[in-house]
């Protein structure tokens, strides 16, 4: 199998990972009839073999102890952290060559195309908690290159909680549910994280990450990925450069607002999932740009803080990002299972022309995850179908668990008398650890610079837009009022202090007990990159966002039409919401498929909701539905974009939004806005309402308006 595999797939170009999972999947249909593992066609698999009709079950059934005992052992360990996940398909296609810096071909040669697989997932949760609580995002992506694996296992946050490895352990045992009641699922609300937090002054800047609005995102299409440590780049002379990986959507980074994140974990617990999925069978394939932050061997030392300190980054205004590739995801899974619960990353698949640094939370990353594989999958995960290199891939390494291949190799050792599995000389390809000079005494400490943790704490909140900043106080008040121990809160508080006194006085308003401490100086400074709704480089569109378009029978199909066709050629995702599934039938007889029900589905589940009229007093009757005026307040809540058409503009002003809306904006011709809101009695060919409202749904949410008042 290993040659025919190695026959078919020989070089990577374009499709070869899927050529290669091609070779490992078996069709099955009609025409296969069902047999034993064994290859015995099967007459029986719905009746155990039985002593007589009312008589015992007999051992003697094969097939019967067959089909219950795999079940049996159907499952395998999930995985330890970041046991959700979701994972896809793609290509990577390199536009802006590194040749200069590394000899690795997948950052050097523009003219290939190299097969992609990314695995999203959350961290806390078990396999089947929820998408879209608040926790960081995996982003794992592997590049299957013609020189190996690569894989960038990195998240959706550019730091992280703990700068030693050794350190993680506790991290999880902390931040997971609580052990004696595993309360609560995949969130850090809980006495144990933010003890831990508040004793640990190295979590400070990735706690106000994790308070941020960046981890509920929007979507993984809208999360950015980062490589998080600094690696290293050779090229062919030996000499190394630093190099950090970002990715960058093209949609733009954008987050869920944190109750509508609570929400959908009970009425879409998948909706991450769903999304991705979606999309790609859509065809809006997402894409991300991959970012490189480049610091030259001798530039070192020349920040206030440590490149190897996994707490820090290096802030955009010091080093720009360059892109120099696209990474597409463009196939989704065929089993979950096989490609997406067995896929396999680990931080040490590197290629020749790179190297690590000596950045203790890597180091240790470089052992965890080959070793927890193997607890996972058994020792022969590498050949499994999704870990495979495209590349010929040749060890010295025998036997083991799950031993798929038979290998002709009676030497399997090195060297050998036949020169069997030859090295390869880093000059012709082989890999090459960087000559580092390292010196010193054998001792527990880090550099000088790991013991400063509160600067870019500051940096982050002093970026952070008036909105953003207001998440982060609700979310600091939400993750401590579910702390049960004062002493918890007060900790957690004293640490929030040293970030911001403002923040940590309007923390506190929530939280009955707890003493603000006295100001400590805020450094002021801020970084024009971090914020979401005012950063640079942040992406506005419209594009592939779901809009909920909402009608009931007798809806007016003149109002429809157009504004289907305006948002669908915007590639947007339009979406009908209907009383029942199956067809409404608008007055003139013509009719509309709808997708969702009032009941199905939620507005949580759009980005954007329109209410379409209909032409009779009878339908404004109809439109007096307590889901509709939910859907309508709800989204209003969560600050989306929203517009009503024709005689729904009335029953939004009056009975949905009352108060909130101009009342007299059903009796004027023309289209108006207020909060956010697209209010057209008459929407006339369609071009300016779909021009408003696409640009509306491109602004993500409307900052400004008010809502404390609204129940929903
Ligand atoms: C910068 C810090 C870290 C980042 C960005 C990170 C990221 C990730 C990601 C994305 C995954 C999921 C991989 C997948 O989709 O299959 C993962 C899993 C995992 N991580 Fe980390 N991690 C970090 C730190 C650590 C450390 C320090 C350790 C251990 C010392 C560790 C141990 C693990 C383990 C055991 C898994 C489960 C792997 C599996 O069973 O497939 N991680 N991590």
């Amino acid at each position: 199998m290993a040659q025919v595999v190695d026959k078919i797939v020989n070089s990577t170009v374009g499709d070869a990972k899927k050529r290669q999972m091609d070779s490992f999947t078996i069709e099955q249909n009609n025409k296969t009839p069902l047999t034993s593992y064994f290859g015995a066609k099967i007459a029986e698999t719905d009746i155990a073999l039985r002593a007589g009709a009312r008589g015992p079950t007999v051992l003697e059934d094969f097939h019967n102890r067959e089909k219950i005992s795999h079940f049996d052992h159907e499952r395998i360990p999930e995985r330890a952290v970041h046991a959700r996940g979701a994972g896809a398909f793609g290509e990577f296609k390199l536009h802006t060559s590194l040749s200069d810096l590394t000899t690795a071909k997948i950052l050097s040669d523009t003219s290939k195309t190299t097969p992609a697989y990314v695995r999203f997932s959350t961290v806390n949760g078990s396999r089947g908690s929820a998408d879209s609580v608040r926790d960081p995002r995996g982003f794992a992506v592997r590049l299957y290159t013609d020189e190996g694996n690569w894989d960038i296992v990195g998240n959706n946050i550019p730091v992280f909680f703990v700068q030693d490895a050794i350190k993680f352990v506790d991290l999880v045992h902390a931040v997971k549910p609580e052990p004696h009641n595993e309360i609560p699922q995949a969130q850090t609300a809980h006495d144990n994280a933010w003890d831990f937090m508040g004793l640990h002054p190295q979590t400070t800047h990735m706690q106000q990450w994790i308070m941020s609005d960046r981890a509920i995102p929007r979507s993984f299409r809208h999360m950015q990925g980062f490589g998080v440590h600094t690696f290293r780049l050779l090229d062919k002379e030996g000499k190394s450069t630093f190099v950090k990986y970002h990715w960058t959507p093209h949609l733009g980074t954008h987050s869920l607002v944190w109750d509508e994140a609570l929400k959908l974990a009970g009425q879409d617990p998948d909706f991450h999932r769903r999304d991705l999925w979606d999309a790609i069978e859509a065809g809006a394939y997402p894409k991300w740009e991959l970012g490189v932050q480049i610091v030259k061997e001798e530039d070192e030392h020349k920040f206030d803080f440590d490149l190897l300190d996994s707490t820090k980054l290096i802030p955009e205004d010091l080093v720009p990002v360059q892109n120099i590739g696209t990474l597409t995801l463009n196939r989704n899974p065929i089993d979950y299972f096989a490609e997406v619960e067995q896929v396999a990353f680990c931080t040490q698949h590197i290629v020749p022309g790179m190297d690590f640094s000596s950045d203790p939370l890597l180091a240790g990353r470089n052992f965890s995850y080959q070793d927890t594989q193997i607890s996972r999958l058994g020792v022969n995960f590498g050949d499994l179908p999704v870990n495979r290199p495209v590349c010929p891939f040749m060890t010295n390494q025998r036997d083991g668990q799950h031993t798929m291949f038979s290998k002709t190799n009676r030497q399997a050792y090195h060297p050998n008398r036949h020169d069997i599995l030859p090295t390869t000389e880093p000059s012709k390809g082989g890999f090459h650890s960087y000559p580092e000079v390292v010196s010193g005494i054998k001792e527990r400490v880090h550099g000088p610079k790991f013991n400063e943790f509160v600067s870019q704490a500051q940096l982050f909140y002093n970026s952070m837009s008036e909105p953003e900043k207001k998440n982060i106080v609700s979310a600091y008040q939400f993750e401590l009022s579910k702390c049960y121990e004062t002493e918890v809160q007060q900790t957690a508080l004293n640490r929030i202090n040293l970030i911001d006194h403002g923040l940590a006085v309007a923390v506190a308003e929530s939280l009955k007990d707890v003493t603000v401490p006295d100001a400590v100086p805020n450094h002021g400074k801020k970084s024009e990159f971090l914020s979401q709704i005012t950063g640079k480089n942040q992406t506005f569109t419209a594009e592939g966002r779901k809009v909920g378009i909402y009608l009931l029978p007798g809806y007016s199909y003149a109002q429809v039409e157009p504004i289907k066709l305006a948002l669908t050629a915007a590639s947007m995702m339009v979406k009908f919401v209907g009383p029942g599934t199956g067809k409404v039938e608008a007055s003139n007889g013509m009719t509309q498929i709808t997708e969702f029900t009032f009941e199905n589905s939620r507005s949580t589940h759009f980005d954007a909701l329109i209410f379409i009229g209909g032409d009779s007093d009878d339908y404004k009757k109809k439109l007096k539905n307590g889901r509709l005026i939910h859907a309508a307040r709800e989204s209003y809540m969560h600050l989306k974009a929203i517009a009503a058409t024709g005689n729904a503009v009335d029953w939004l002003t009056d009975l949905a939004l009352p108060g909130d809306l101009p009342a007299d904006a059903k009796s004027k011709t023309e289209i108006t806005e207020a909060n956010g809101v697209l209010l057209a009695p008459s929407v006339g060919t369609g071009a300016e309402f779909s021009e408003k409202f696409i640009s509306s749904v491109a602004k993500h949410r409307v900052w400004d308006r008010e809502v404390d008042h609204i129940a929903a």
